[in-house]
């Protein structure tokens, strides 16, 4: 089978892959790319182990081919940590103990992230929504549920320090005038 030669970008990198027509998404990420974060539970969509987001939209990896993301913009769990410092998301769990065995862990966070991004200030009900579509076979969710709920408190917080922050510079900006 001959491949086809995919351009896109990856966790903000431009990345370049030769691979079959036929070959699902998380398979190129794991195999080709070396990203083995998003995991591979089920191979039909049933899990969310395998999510990743495709121009900011959650997908099961697993369902959508690697020649699908052609000029597209993929993020995965990799991606997620700036350097050294963890994603909001990562330090909750952590603190949280919102993980056990970890295979649905990278798909969980990358669920909440993709909820978070879009609402800072989601109900419990959101939540458990939201990340529906992931199983885990060892927490029993209430812990997840309640990282996600404060890494959005965190969010929230550090989005209102921010604002403050540029608000002083712009009222100091404006007196020096
Ligand atoms: S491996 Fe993709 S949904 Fe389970
Ligand atoms: S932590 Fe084991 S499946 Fe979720």
């Amino acid at each position: 089978m001959s491949g086809v030669h995919v351009t896109t970008t990856v966790n903000g990198d431009a990345v370049e892959f030769v691979c079959p027509p036929n070959e699902p998404l998380l398979d190129v990420l794991r195999n080709r790319l070396g990203l083995t974060g998003a995991k591979e539970g089920c191979g039909t969509g049933d899990c969310g182990a395998c999510s990743v987001t495709v121009d900011d939209r959650l997908v099961c990896s697993c369902l959508v081919l690697g020649a699908e993301v052609e000029g597209r913009s993929v993020s995965t769990v990799e991606g997620m940590a700036d350097g050294a410092d963890l994603h909001p998301l990562q330090s909750k769990f952590i603190e949280h103990a919102a993980l056990q065995c970890g295979i649905c862990t990278p798909g969980f966070l990358v669920a909440a992230k993709a909820l978070l991004d879009r609402n800072d200030d989601p109900s419990e009900t959101e939540i458990r929504y939201a990340l529906a579509g992931n199983l885990c076979r060892c927490t029993g969710y209430d812990k997840i549920v309640r990282a996600v709920d404060d890494a959005a408190k965190d969010i929230r917080k550090a989005k209102a320090k921010a604002a403050t922050k540029t608000a002083k510079a712009k009222a100091k900006k404006a007196a020096a005038k």
